[in-house]
């Protein structure tokens, strides 16, 4: 939700602002704007929609300056319009901010400097930040920061500017990422770390409470209280490049053929020598702490959650203790009963979900164990959580997620045969072969990208005029048709919808007619024929039907429409593959009916607001 920039340093901000903003428009793209300062004044430059519509204003020459901020904005309060967009400025121009997060007490503030006479220009929240340091600015920009942090309540990150003070950035963090980039007599500021990584890995990460003032002698970081904080600098083991396109002509798409490379990354190093066992290193759990838990809650949103979905049947299956899954949006509004004696397990790719991390908190409050399935290290969710494993997907750009949601899948195996282990439900047997399988994975997708994209490609051309899809699966089937769905409506905006199989026939039976495009995920032999019977259902009813199903499953193949295959493996690993030809094909159905595939409308990489 908004990504903001800042730099202080001798080289020409403009462009390290420009070029910060397009690694962070993943986050929002409403409206995108830059302030620099120049001689004696700010100048700020805005305009509604994407970062290209800002390009078209800046030129080579304009504006000037070696210190200033920048913004990309995901709405929320006021339209997406020039004056609500970032920068704001007070009064009379002399105070720059650009901020991240609800300021939820703005418009008791609002009346109140409105009273005395301060006049706002736009809707948003975020103004009133701006015209309180004019209140409060008594030739220190830092201080007057302090005495206006003490006035809000909300979640926010900001950067200030004060024209009297033209060397100098404050930056404030509570409940909203920001990091801070080192370099030699350089600094950056930015909401996450890809708006850095072309020009460092060495960054702080602010933690909440926490302000920054950076000049070009250094930064000095404090709390809002004014204590001095000692901190170590974080290195980042990302490589730029992972946050370029490298020749492809989206992030989602490089990202679908990062997935066999992200999928080694997370098995590395988890793994004994002889393949016998898996291995947490980071984790402290004893065989006696997992033997306690009664109960799993896996909590998470979107994509994320649909990991957890399909880690209930892991779960269950190799370490016989029940699982609940839920939405983290509605976790902690239904006092969900969780003791000591319970695990909480919260999935985020960005680390930062505002309802993921809530749902953290509540689970904690409550006394049990939390812990956190993450991507981007050191951001929040991780570092509240009790216990941390990382999925090392590298970062996801693409606001639809693929390689991130793969790797959750993979190191949601690898933890169920893990725990498996502590708890003695599993043989040596066992895991030995579902270790050999795990292995596979990242071939078996490399091999299966090659094999089926091209036919996946056309496949796209019988979506692209439809206004609906549907998808069916049984057991861990279901949970991919759940993402499979959910990436076709996120990207291409044709409505789509995933149901049980065998739940169709309660209702949504009614919505299926003749050409009606339904994908069968049919992988799971031990409950095919039940899933034949579903597929037989539909197209009784005269629909289309697409089978992702394994190879060699001639009975099914014969009698759907469309058939892609993925390669065989154990029954309880097949998700991993199943899900691959689902995003190649919500990727090529949304190109050829021209959507914006890396940016789609209304939605955003990080959703740090609730
Ligand atoms: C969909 C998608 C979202 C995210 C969700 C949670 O493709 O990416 O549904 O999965 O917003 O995000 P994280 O994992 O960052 O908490």
């Amino acid at each position: 939700m908004c990504g903001i920039v800042g730099y202080i340093g001798d080289s020409t901000a403009r462009s390290i602002l420009m070029d910060g903003l397009n690694k962070l428009e993943y986050r929002g793209y409403d409206s995108a704007g830059i302030a620099l300062y120049n001689q004696g004044q700010v100048e700020v430059y805005k305009q509604v929609g994407k970062l290209e519509n800002l390009e078209q204003v800046i030129t080579d020459e304009k504006p000037q300056g070696t210190v200033g901020v920048g913004h990309t904005r995901w709405a929320t309060h006021g339209r997406p319009s020039v004056p609500n967009s970032h920068p704001h400025t007070g009064c009379d121009d002399d105070f720059v901010v650009v901020h991240n997060g609800i300021i939820e007490n703005y418009l008791q503030l609002k009346e109140e400097l409105q009273e005395g006479e301060h006049l706002f220009t736009s809707e948003t929240d975020t103004e009133v930040i701006v015209h309180l340091i004019e209140e409060e600015y008594r030739g220190n920009l830092e201080s007057a920061v302090r005495r206006v942090v003490a006035k809000l309540e909300g979640s926010y990150a900001f950067v200030a500017m004060a024209v009297q003070e033209p060397q100098k950035l404050v930056a404030v963090r509570q409940d909203s990422p920001l990091i801070i980039g080192l370099k030699d007599q350089e600094y950056f500021v930015a909401s996450d770390i890809p708006a850095v990584l072309k020009h460092t890995k060495d960054v702080y990460i602010l933690d909440d409470e926490e302000m920054a003032v950076v000049t070009q002698n250094g930064v000095e970081l404090s709390t809002v209280e004014g204590e001095t904080v000692d901190k170590e600098v974080f290195t980042v083991d990302w490589d730029p490049g992972m946050a370029e396109k490298s020749g492809y002509e989206h992030f989602m798409l490089k990202e679908i053929h990062e997935q066999p490379e992200a999928l080694r990354r997370a098995i590395s190093g988890r793994l004994s020598n002889d393949n016998s066992q898996v291995i947490f290193d980071e984790l402290n759990l004893s065989p006696a702490e997992i033997e306690k838990y009664e109960k799993i809650y896996i909590v998470a949103c979107g994509t994320a959650y649909h990991s957890g979905i399909v880690a209930k049947y892991l779960l269950e299956d190799l370490v016989e203790i029940p699982v609940e899954v839920d939405i983290a949006s509605e976790f902690r509004y239904r006092d969900p009963l969780l003791d000591e004696n319970t695990l909480a397990i919260v999935v985020s790719q960005s680390g930062e979900t505002a309802d993921t991390l809530a749902a953290l908190r509540e689970a904690k409050s409550k006394g049990a164990q939390v812990l956190a399935i993450g991507n981007v290290v050191g951001s929040t969710i991780p570092r509240e959580a009790d216990q941390v494993v990382y999925i090392h997907a590298g970062p996801e750009i693409a606001v639809a997620s693929t390689k991130a949601y793969i790797n959750m899948l993979m190191v949601f195996y690898l933890l169920s045969i893990y725990f498996a282990q502590l708890k003695g439900t599993i043989s040596a047997t066992r895991t030995e072969e579902l270790i050999q399988a795990l292995k596979n994975l990242p071939n078996q997708v490399a091999q299966l990208i090659k094999d089926s994209e091209d036919t996946i490609a056309k496949l796209a051309d019988s979506y692209v005029d439809q206004n609906s899809a549907f998808f069916i699966g049984r057991g861990v089937d279901y949970a991919i048709a759940l993402e499979g769905a959910l990436k076709l409506k996120e990207i291409s905006y044709i409505y789509a919808e995933a149901y049980a199989a065998g739940e169709l026939k309660h209702g949504t039976l009614a919505l299926i007619e003749e050409d009606v495009p339904v994908i069968a995920i049919a992988t799971q032999e031990s409950i095919m024929d039940k899933m034949f019977s579903n597929i037989q259902e539909v197209q009784a009813r005269e629909a289309h039907v697409t089978g992702v199903v394994l190879a060699g499953n001639e009975e099914v193949t014969r009698s759907l429409d469309r058939v892609i295959e993925i390669p065989s493996t154990e029954e309880i690993l097949t998700s991993i593959l199943t899900v691959v030809p689902l995003q190649l094909l919500a990727y090529y159905v949304a190109l050829k009916r021209g959507c914006d595939i890396d940016q789609p409308r209304n939605l955003a990489k990080s959703v740090t607001v609730e």
